[in-house]
């Protein structure tokens, strides 16, 4: 462990990149943290040697500034009422669902919101003591929305970006939260407020100027103290050149070739990577899994699905029903079209490291990503990434950030609509080899000149132009 002293780059997210994770015996180990926010930053925070501010993962970790992995890592603690309160309650059960199209109902407790004022607080007040004079700071996403303005009242000195990971809603439902305004007043701290599409941008300037004393219009917000705020899409993505590396070992896309055989080389191997979240459609793509067995459109011979559902949120009670909506759908299938050895779904309720992560990519023929609504979704551009073969199939919904850019190469669907999603499917398996192949490289035209690197290069440049 090392002190890190001041930095003229600071990240800010609800997440330091690894989690703690303390054993039977009270030993730690540190595992990387889940979801794209990690994937994408880790990259960021490397190529330009900055401090990250957030938690572990853990109740109550007091713990001095260290490093890992060549990051410098400044931890905020929450207590467990605070884990509780802000983390599962006002993030992930009052914004989460409120943003990604209400699919659950959100829920409103001005306790939570108290504990979300509170928790926003020390992130401001820890990023305002390691930020160097006239430091960039860059705040993450829809738990700490309160920190750019927390942050500028603090230290006017800095350029203050935040970039928000997941969608931000129409202006019919944001409109439903009991503290739009003070959310809105906690964005507008920033100089520029990134988003993953335009509409997003253009929902959020349209909720500026009504809700708050700012004018706001075509992205730029009018400050009543004349300050500018820009806003701007900045559709993220992924480090290719970290998929491509682990590629370069032949054990990588030998156990490539092995998963298939472990799952007995059926003749289409669907693939599906998700957060077992709710916003992931994963019950809608089962249900079209399995109509297509049910319909003898496809036998268990000709397709398996393997389904790694990754453990999220755990102790939210959403995430709790769903995983037993999924996990009963799952076993009545396997038992209906499952035989001896010969699973129907192979459903994987557990992290993965990244080289297993990429050998299953490289396995699969049609990867599926059927969200109902998602910020950008990562996964899809890691399997582009990882087809350096030209070979294989992407299904993906029209409501993934995704569908902005790579709707030309990927068979694109309505995750609602179980008959076309079944169409679909299908005619991703039955693909032939010259059309995957001009399909892939439409995709990969566009994964690998728009990665993770010119995504940050972009937005720090704009940051630091305003
Ligand atoms: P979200 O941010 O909502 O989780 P994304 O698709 O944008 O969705 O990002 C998910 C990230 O987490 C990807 O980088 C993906 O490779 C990684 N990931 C998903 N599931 C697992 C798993 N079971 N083990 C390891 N990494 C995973
Ligand atoms: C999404 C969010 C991130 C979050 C991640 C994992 O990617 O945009 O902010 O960190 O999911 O969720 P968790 O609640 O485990 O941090």
């Amino acid at each position: 462990m090392e002190n890190t002293g001041k930095s003229s780059f600071v990240v800010v997210a609800n997440r330091l990149p690894v989690d703690r994770v303390v054993a039977a015996d009270g030993s730690t180990t540190w595992r990387r943290s889940p979801g794209g926010l990690v994937t994408a930053l880790a990259p960021v925070m490397r190529a330009y040697d900055g401090a990250w501010v957030g938690w572990t993962g853990s109740p109550d970790d007091e713990l001095a500034p260290f490093s890992t992995d060549d990051m410098d890592l400044i931890s905020v603690p929450l207590s467990p009422e605070e884990i509780s309160m802000y983390y599962e309650g006002f993030s992930n059960a009052t914004l989460w669902p409120l943003y990604h199209d209400v699919i659950v109902a959100p829920e409103y407790h001005r306790e939570w919101w108290d504990a979300y004022r509170r928790v926003n607080d020390r992130f401001a007040r820890a990023a305002a003591s390691v930020a160097d004079e006239g430091a960039v700071v860059f705040v993450q996403d829809y738990q700490l929305q309160l920190v750019p303005n927390l942050l500028r009242r603090l230290r006017p000195d800095l350029k203050i970006g935040f970039f928000l990971h997941i969608p931000f809603p129409p202006p019919e439902l944001f409109a439903q939260l009991p503290w739009r305004r003070q959310i809105l007043e906690g964005l507008v701290g920033a100089d520029l407020v990134g988003f993953q599409r335009g509409g997003a941008a253009d929902n959020f300037v349209g909720l500026v100027d009504r809700y708050t004393d700012a004018t706001a219009a075509e992205r730029r917000v009018r400050m009543p103290d004349g300050r500018t705020v820009h806003v701007q899409p900045f559709p993220i993505s992924i480090e290719v050149s970290e998929i491509t590396g682990l590629l370069s070992d032949p054990d990588v896309v030998q156990r490539g070739t092995q998963i298939r055989e472990e799952i007995g080389s059926p003749g289409s191997m669907l693939l599906g990577v998700d957060r077992l979240d709710y916003t992931k459609g994963i019950g809608h793509r089962l249900k079209a899994f399995g109509e297509l067995l049910a319909g003898g459109d496809i036998t268990p011979d000709e397709a398996v699905l393997v389904q790694v559902a990754t453990p999220s949120r755990e102790r939210v009670e959403a995430y709790q029903t769903l995983r037993d909506e999924i996990e009963l759908q799952v076993g009545r299938l396997n038992g209906e079209y499952g035989r001896i050895g010969q699973p129907a779904i192979h459903y994987l309720h557990s992290s993965y490291e990244r080289a297993e992560l990429v050998s299953l990519l490289r396995a699969a023929d049609v990867m599926v990503v059927t969200p109902l609504r998602d910020g950008m979704n990562l996964v899809a551009k890691e399997y582009v990434a990882a087809r350096t073969d030209l070979r294989g199939a992407l299904v993906l919904s029209e409501f993934a950030g995704a569908a902005d850019e790579l709707g030309d190469g990927a068979f694109m669907v309505n995750p609602h609509d179980i008959d076309g999603l079944k169409r679909t499917l299908l005619a991703a398996m039955r693909i032939d080899e010259s059309e995957a192949e001009e399909r892939m490289k439409l995709l990969r035209d566009h994964v690998l000149s728009h990665d993770i690197t010119r995504w940050a290069q972009e937005f720090l440049a704009t940051l630091r132009s305003t």
